[in-house]
C-alpha cells in the first residue's frame, strides 16, 4: 500500500488550504445533535459549505476557488476529549493512510493548527443515507447489487488487513452518484483484530446495524460483526426501511429476536444455554422474503446467510462475494 498517490493530489489541490477560514470552534462544545444536508453556515465563505456535524466532529465541504476542486474536511477539536490526541484520530488516520481500495475513501492530508485536527478527504456527492431516502432503488435492482458487491469488496480489504471497521451503517459509506461508486468511510471506531484472545468493547457501532453478539455484550467478536451490519444495509436499500429497529440495545435484540426467531441451543448454543436477556416471550422466525418482497431469488439467499444471528453460522466476506447473486457483475463489482 502507499500513499504517494494520495499525497501528490493533496499536495496540488491544498496549497491555499489555510485561506479557507473555518469557525474553529475552541471554546464552544460540539452540539450532541445531528445536522445532516447541505447547509450554508452564515459563517463561512462562499467555498465553504457544513455539510453535517455530529458529536465529535464539524464536516465541512471546500472548494478550491484556484481550481474549483472540491474536498470535505472533518474538523474535530482535541479538547473535546482531553488534552492529548485521542486514540480514535490517531487510530483513523493510522488506518486511513494505509488503505488504499477503490472503495474506501481516500484521506488525501492531516492538519493539525493548535487544538483542532482537520482530515481532508476526497468529496463525494453523499451518503448511501440520503442516497437510500432520495431515490427509489427498486427500478434499478442491477444497482444495488453493484453497491453490496462494491462494499463487500472493501470489507474484504479491510478484513484482510485484519481491520473490523465497527460501525458500518448508510452514514458511513459515501456515494459518487455520476460513477455509481460507493467509498467506506468513517474509520473512528474501527481497529485491526486477529490477535488471539483480544478482548474488544462490545459498546460500539450504531444501535440498529449492531451484530446481535455485541447486543449480548460479547467481548469477543470477529470480522462477522461487519457482515450482519451490512445485511441490515441489503435490506435497507432493498426495502427503502431499516430492518431492525429498536430503542436501545435490548429492545434491538427483540427486534432482530421478532424477525429471526429466538436463538436455540441448536441455532446458538453458546446464547441458548447462557442467556444474557431472557426475552418475556419465544419468537418463530418469520419468512424473511416477507421484508424484502422484491428482492431476486438469489439476493434473498444471502440477505438470509448475512443475518444469521450465530456469527459462526454467518456468512463470511469471502463467501458472500463469490455468492451466485453476484454472478451477472464484472470483476469490478459493475453490472
Ligand atoms: N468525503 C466525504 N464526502 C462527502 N460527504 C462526506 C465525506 N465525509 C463525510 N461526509 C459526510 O459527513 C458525515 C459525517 O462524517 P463521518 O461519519 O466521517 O463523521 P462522524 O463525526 O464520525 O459522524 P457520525 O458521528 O455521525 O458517525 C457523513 O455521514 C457524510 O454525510
Ligand atoms: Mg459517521
Amino acid at each position: 500500500m502507499t500513499t504517494e498517490e494520495n499525497s501528490n493530489t493533496s499536495d496540488s489541490l491544498f496549497k491555499h488550504i489555510f485561506k479557507w477560514r473555518l469557525p474553529l470552534s475552541k471554546q464552544t462544545k460540539h452540539r450532541a445533535n445531528d445536522t445532516k444536508g447541505s447547509r450554508k453556515d452564515e459563517n463561512l465563505s462562499d467555498d465553504v459549505v457544513k455539510i453535517a456535524e455530529g458529536g465529535f466532529s464539524k464536516v465541512y465541504r471546500v472548494r478550491d476557488s484556484n481550481t474549483g476542486q472540491h474536498a470535505v474536511l472533518k474538523e474535530m477539536s482535541i479538547t473535546e476529549w482531553s488534552d492529548t490526541v485521542p486514540s480514535s484520530i490517531i487510530r483513523e488516520i493510522s488506518l486511513l493512510r494505509e488503505m488504499n481500495h477503490p472503495n474506501i475513501v481516500r484521506l488525501l492530508n492531516v492538519q493539525q493548527r493548535n487544538i483542532i485536527v482537520n482530515l481532508v478527504f476526497e468529496n463525494l456527492d453523499c451518503d448511501l443515507h440520503e442516497f437510500i431516502h432520495r431515490n427509489d432503488f427498486s427500478a434499478n435492482p442491477l444497482l444495488i447489487k453493484s453497491f453490496m458487491h462494491q462494499i463487500l469488496s472493501a470489507l474484504a480489504y479491510c478484513h484482510a488487513h485484519k481491520i473490523l471497521h465497527r460501525d458500518l451503517k448508510p452514514r458511513n459509506v459515501l456515494v459518487d452518484v455520476s460513477n455509481k461508486i460507493v467509498k467506506l468511510a468513517d474509520f473512528g471506531l474501527a481497529r485491526p483484530f486477529g490477535e488471539p484472545d483480544t478482548i474488544y468493547t462490545s459498546n460500539v457501532g450504531t444501535c440498529w446495524y449492531r451484530a446481535p453478539e455485541l447486543l449480548l455484550y460479547s467481548e469477543e467478536y470477529t470480522g462477522q460483526i461487519d457482515v450482519w451490519s451490512l445485511g441490515c444495509m441489503f435490506g435497507e436499500m432493498v426495502s427503502g426501511q431499516c430492518v431492525f429497529q429498536g430503542a436501545g440495545q435490548d429492545d434491538e435484540l427483540i427486534a432482530i429476536y421478532s424477525v429471526l426467531g429466538t436463538p436455540t441451543k441448536e441455532t446458538w448454543p453458546e446464547v441458548a444455554t447462557s442467556r444474557t436477556l431472557v426475552p418475556s416471550q419465544e419468537y418463530a422466525a418469520i419468512d424473511l422474503k416477507r421484508i424484502v418482497p422484491r428482492l431476486e431469488p438469489e439476493g434473498l439467499d444471502l440477505f438470509s446467510r448475512m443475518l444469521v444471528l450465530n456469527p459462526n453460522k454467518r456468512i463470511t466476506v469471502e463467501a458472500a462475494l463469490n455468492h451466485p447473486y453476484f454472478k451477472d457483475l464484472n470483476s469490478k463489482g459493475k453490472p
